[in-house]
């Protein structure tokens, strides 16, 4: 199996990512691949911090301006500390969410607007765009009421607090919806966005289907 792919993974809170992230580097595993599998914010010993920082509900009255200068802070340091070393190798990365995550979130949600979280993208990531980009969008009823349900959730849940982003309102989350598809309309080469109300195993398919077409082209190349 050809190596050296850089995919992201996209989509709302609780749109299932998580399981497919592990289903598909399960799957690539079995085909004698190793890739490297992360997530953002965090995935390195600052990026937790950060993240911790970031996520927990406590963290009250962050501006706009600075959260998402530290979701760059996380990214350039997962660039540096495992990004990078792993392209450089010549391995795949599956990286749970990146800089569409800012542009939805902040640009969006926020309503910082994609120019300012583009420029920051240039200035500190120097422009590394993923391979391949795996949006799982379900519609946004699905989306909403899933991102409910987590508020619920992570309002139960003391142990773990990150639920600052879970605490949003609909408004923020129907932002952030309508931000991811102007992202795949845009990007469409690098975005494949995967719709509608499927189980996993169907969501599962079509991402091994796009995965298996991207190692394809990336072959010939
Ligand atoms: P996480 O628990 O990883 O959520 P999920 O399992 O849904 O991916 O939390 C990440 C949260 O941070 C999520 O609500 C989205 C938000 N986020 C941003 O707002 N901007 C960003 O650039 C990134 C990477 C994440």
């Amino acid at each position: 199996m050809p190596q050296g792919l850089f995919i992201t993974f996209e989509g709302l809170d609780g749109s299932g990512k998580t399981t497919q992230i592990k289903r598909l580097g399960a799957w690539m595993r079995k085909r004698g691949a190793d890739p490297v599998v992360t997530r953002q914010p965090g995935g390195t010993e600052t990026g937790d911090r950060i993240r911790e920082l970031l996520l927990n509900s406590r963290t009250g009255g962050l501006a706009p301006l600075s959260e998402m200068a530290l979701m760059f802070a996380d990214r350039a340091q997962a660039i540096a500390e495992v990004i990078e070393p792993a392209l450089a190798a010549g391995k795949t990365i599956l990286c749970d969410r990146f800089t569409d995550s800012t542009e939805a979130y902040q640009g969006g949600g926020r309503e910082l607007g994609s120019d300012l979280v583009l420029a920051m993208h240039q200035l500190i990531c120097g422009g590394l765009q993923p391979d391949l980009t795996l949006l799982l969008l379900p519609s946004l009823e699905r989306s909403l009421e899933r991102a409910r349900r987590r508020n619920e959730r992570a309002a139960a849940d003391e142990a773990k607090d990150e639920g600052r982003f879970e605490a949003e309102q609909e408004a923020f989350f129907q932002r952030v919806w309508e931000k991811y598809r102007a992202i795949a309309s845009r990007d469409s080469e690098r975005v494949v966005t995967i719709e509608g109300d499927l189980s996993i195993d169907e969501v599962q398919e079509q991402i091994i289907e796009a995965v298996t077409m991207r190692l394809t082209q990336a072959h010939k190349k």
